[in-house]
């Protein structure tokens, strides 16, 4: 229901992109619409969220995995449509959205105190049939996701060889001003150079951990399950929302904490600033940005123009746990 839903706007809305993908020829789903993979996963059982359903539309024959080059970084491109990417006839310029600036799910303009980051997955299986939910392990985070088009991804030096010249990647991600969902997209890649003797431990759930380092979970830790069936994580509300940095226990950069054996300490990451703890004078000069002058609105809430009484077509046109009734944002 709720996909055809989105399928409906997608057609009729062709404006109101309302959120954003990755797009690699390497990603399952690819050859799709253009928008379908850019489409949230929220309250879906597990074969539709797993692999965002698209398990069996692997890339066609011949494409190569994405490259991962140890000790290197990976770029890739997410955007809310295909058509604002190199693969669609755009990529000129930076801008994952340049039709909404809404589908970041960080504020207009961008908060970049917002930004939940996102990451990358890997599991050391060839065959996606095999993968498990327990076999994912963050390998890299970009905390500034998904700010840009083009990102950045830091691989870590002693990343083990894959299986038979391929493993199984994901990419994971969800936004602040939104309504709980989830975002996965599944695509085949390669360790090049890196570590044979290293080993990743077992991935472990994180948990959130803002304020109290000792509580964050070390090492290995799998990506977060949440908003549907089997989830992995638990969910405290939207102050806590899942998030890819040091709140949930993942550094900037590439996971160096992630080997058990052969894996050095060290390693890259990120060049960008990350977001915690944000010196006091930047947090006040982006709030103040895109904190909007106090309006007549009917009520506030974290994502401004989308609070109680805002006109909606659907629940992810509405700020926090709100939902649409009758066109408009309401409590449940
Ligand atoms: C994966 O990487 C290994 C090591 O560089 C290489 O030997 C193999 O050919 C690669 N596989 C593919 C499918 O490119």
């Amino acid at each position: 229901m709720f996909a055809k839903q989105i399928t409906f706007f997608a057609a009729v809305l062709p404006v109101a992109m309302a959120h954003i993908g990755l797009f690699d020829p390497a990603a399952f789903d690819f050859d799709g619409n253009g928008y379908s993979l850019v489409e949230p996963l929220a309250n879906l059982p597990f074969d539709r969220w797993w692999f965002h359903g698209n398990k069996n539309k692997q890339p066609k024959a011949g494409v190569a995995p994405v490259n991962l080059p140890a000790g290197g970084k990976v770029t890739l491109q997410f955007s809310c449509n295909k058509r604002f990417t190199s693969f669609g006839g755009g990529g000129s310029n930076n801008n994952p959205c340049p039709s909404d600036t809404p589908s970041m799910h960080a504020g207009t303009p961008i908060n970049d105190n917002a930004l939940l980051g996102c990451g990358l997955a890997i599991a050391y299986k060839s065959d996606v049939n095999q993968v498990q939910p327990a076999d994912f392990t963050i390998f890299t985070v970009n905390t500034q996701c998904v700010k840009t088009l083009r990102t950045d991804f830091q691989v870590p030096k002693d990343m083990p060889p894959c299986p038979n010249g391929k493993c199984v990647c994901a990419w994971f991600w969800q936004g602040q001003n939104s309504a709980n969902e989830m975002y996965m997209t599944g695509f085949n890649c390669n360790v090049s150079g890196g570590n044979a003797n290293a080993k990743i431990g077992a991935p472990k759930p994180p948990v959130y951990c803002k304020g109290d380092k000792n509580k964050c979970v070390k090492g290995a830790k799998q990506p977060e399950y949440w908003a549907n069936d089997r989830s992995n994580i638990k969910f405290e509300g939207y102050d806590k929302k899942p998030a890819y940095n040091a709140n949930w226990g993942y550094m900037d950069g590439a996971q160096t904490d992630i080997f058990t054996s052969g894996g050095g300490s060290g390693g890259n990451t990120n060049p960008q600033p990350t977001a915690n703890p944000p010196p006091a004078t930047t947090l006040a000069t982006s709030t103040k940005k895109s904190t909007p002058a106090p309006t007549s609105a009917p009520s506030t809430c974290s994502w401004p123009g989308h609070c109680a009484g805002a006109t909606c077509k659907t629940y992810n046109d509405c700020s926090d746990d709100l939902t649409c009734i009758s066109g408009k944002c309401a409590k449940k």
